[in-house]
């Protein structure tokens, strides 16, 4: 019997190509890609930003955490995450049970770079986005740490060495698991 291949969940930074990566893999590997932030776009009928301006952060946080729940039952996805996923600690247990988790992280200057190219992102409409950066990045770098299974920097990585790499730490994962049985 073929066992159901395993979620990659990709955790980091907002910037990190989470979501380009995530459909790669998907693609290289068979699974389903999947968003948390555009299934929270397209069950609410609304952009990211206007929930943050309608509702706040705590509300998007609340239906981020169960958009996450939701995805439970199933196998076979990877799952892209929103940068601050991991700043709720009962999502923590939840990443960590439903698959692989994989850190990307890319250099702060990199971050900056690609976060840049567009003003969509709430919580970087700062007076000074790139100290909201750096801060952030400081409070999360250890949040990251903690839930992943690998991490993975993306900075001098194409798109497709980083999938390469990111796939073949997720097969090589099950032929330990099997050779220490
Ligand atoms: C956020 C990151 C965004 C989105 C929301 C909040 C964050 O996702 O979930 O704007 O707190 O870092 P990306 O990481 O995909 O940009």
């Amino acid at each position: 019997m073929v066992s159901p291949q395993e979620n990659i969940i990709l955790v980091g930074f907002m910037g990190t190509g989470k979501s380009s990566l995530g459909r790669l893999i998907a693609k290289k590997t068979g699974r389903h890609f999947v968003d948390t932030d555009q299934l929270i776009v397209a069950n609410q009928g609304r952009e990211i930003s206007q929930i943050f301006k309608e509702n706040g952060e705590e509300y998007f946080r609340q239906i981020e955490t169960s958009t996450l729940g939701s995805l439970k039952p199933f196998s076979g996805l990877v799952i892209a995450t929103g940068g601050g996923i991991v700043t709720r600690p009962e999502n923590i247990p939840l990443l960590r049970a439903q698959g692989f988790v994989v850190w990307l992280q890319a250099e702060e200057e990199e971050i900056f770079k690609r976060v840049s190219r567009n003003s969509k992102r709430p919580l970087l409409q700062t007076e000074n986005p790139r100290k909201t950066i750096s801060d952030l990045l400081d409070t999360r770098r250890p949040l990251y740490e903690a839930v992943c299974h690998f991490s993975l920097d993306t900075t001098h990585l194409s798109h497709k060495q980083a999938a390469e790499a990111v796939i073949s730490e997720e097969i090589g994962r099950h032929s330990v698991q099997l050779g220490s049985e």
